[in-house]
C-alpha cells in the first residue's frame, strides 16, 4: 500500500446491512448474518497484510436484543461458528482477541467460548481483533464509572487522579489507541452507540456497500481515502 506511514493504527467497523443483503435475495435475515461472519476473517487477514494493528468490529449491540428472538438466537449461535471455524486460523497468524461489551447477559455457551479464547490468546500478537458483542458505548462508560467509583469509595484513588487518560483505562478498550478510521457499511449516517468515547477524533468513511458484500478492496479504498484526510485535532 502506498504511503505506508499513514496506515491507520486502529480501524473500527460498524458492520451493517446483513439483513438487507438477505432480504434482497429472499433469504432469512440469519443467512445475511452467516455471510457477514465469513467476511470478518477476510477483512482481518486484509488488515494483517496491510499492517493495521487494531481492528474493532461491532457484531452485536445491547440494543440488538430488541430484535425477534429467532434472529438473536441465530446471532448467538454464529459466535460458535466464528470461533470454532474461523478464529483458530486467525489466532495461528498472530491475532489476539479482545471482547468489548458486557459479559453479563450473554448465554452460558457464548461466555464459555469467549473465556476459552481469552485464556488461549497468542503471546506475541501481530494484531488485535476487538469484537463488540453485547456492547454499547454508553453502557461501557457507565460500567467504567462504576469501577472507578468503587475504587474511589475504597480510597484506592482520589478525585484528582481522574483525567481523560486515567478514565480511558476503565473502558473495555484500556491500553488500545483510539480508532483513526471508522468505517460504516450499508449507508447509515450514525454511530449507533459504538465506541462513543473513543471516536472523538476518528475519521469517518461510510459506504453504501452492505457488509456481506464488503471486501479487502473496499477496505483499501477506505484507507486510501483516510490517507487524503488532514487531521487537525482542533488545531490548524
Ligand atoms: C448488522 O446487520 C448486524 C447486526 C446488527 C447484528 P443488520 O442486521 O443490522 O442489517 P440491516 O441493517 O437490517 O440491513
Ligand atoms: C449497529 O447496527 C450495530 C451493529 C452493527 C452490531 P444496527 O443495525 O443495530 O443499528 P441501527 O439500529 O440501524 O442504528
Ligand atoms: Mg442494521
Amino acid at each position: 500500500m502506498k504511503n505506508d506511514s499513514k496506515i491507520p493504527h486502529h480501524i473500527a467497523i460498524i458492520m451493517d446491512g446483513n439483513g438487507r443483503w438477505a432480504e434482497k435475495r429472499g433469504l432469512p435475515r440469519n443467512a445475511g448474518h452467516m455471510e457477514g461472519a465469513k467476511r470478518v476473517s477476510e477483512i482481518v487477514e486484509g488488515c494483517l497484510e496491510i499492517g493495521v494493528e487494531y481492528l474493532s468490529i461491532y457484531a452485536f449491540s445491547k440494543e440488538n436484543w430488541r430484535r425477534p428472538r429467532e434472529e438473536v438466537t441465530g446471532i448467538m449461535k454464529l459466535t460458535e461458528y466464528f470461533f470454532k471455524h474461523q478464529f483458530r486460523t486467525l489466532r495461528d497468524k498472530g491475532v489476539y482477541f479482545v471482547h468489548l461489551g458486557e459479559k453479563k447477559g450473554l448465554p452460558d455457551f457464548v461466555l464459555r467460548i469467549i473465556n476459552e479464547i481469552e485464556k488461549n490468546n497468542v503471546e506475541n500478537p501481530k494484531m488485535y481483533l476487538c469484537i463488540g458483542f453485547n456492547y454499547s458505548g454508553r453502557d461501557e462508560i457507565v460500567r467504567a464509572c462504576r469501577k472507578m467509583f468503587n475504587q474511589l469509595s475504597r480510597g484506592d484513588i482520589s478525585p484528582e487522579d481522574i483525567s481523560e487518560r486515567t478514565f480511558s483505562n476503565y473502558l473495555d478498550t484500556a491500553g488500545i489507541p483510539d480508532p483513526d478510521l471508522l468505517i460504516r457499511t450499508a449507508g447509515e449516517m450514525r454511530v449507533s452507540n459504538f465506541l462513543l468515547w473513543q471516536i472523538a477524533y476518528s475519521e469517518f468513511w461510510i459506504t453504501e456497500t452492505l457488509w456481506p458484500d464488503f471486501t479487502v478492496k473496499h477496505l483499501r479504498k477506505a484507507i486510501s481515502e483516510y490517507q487524503k484526510r488532514y487531521r487537525k485535532f482542533g488545531g490548524l
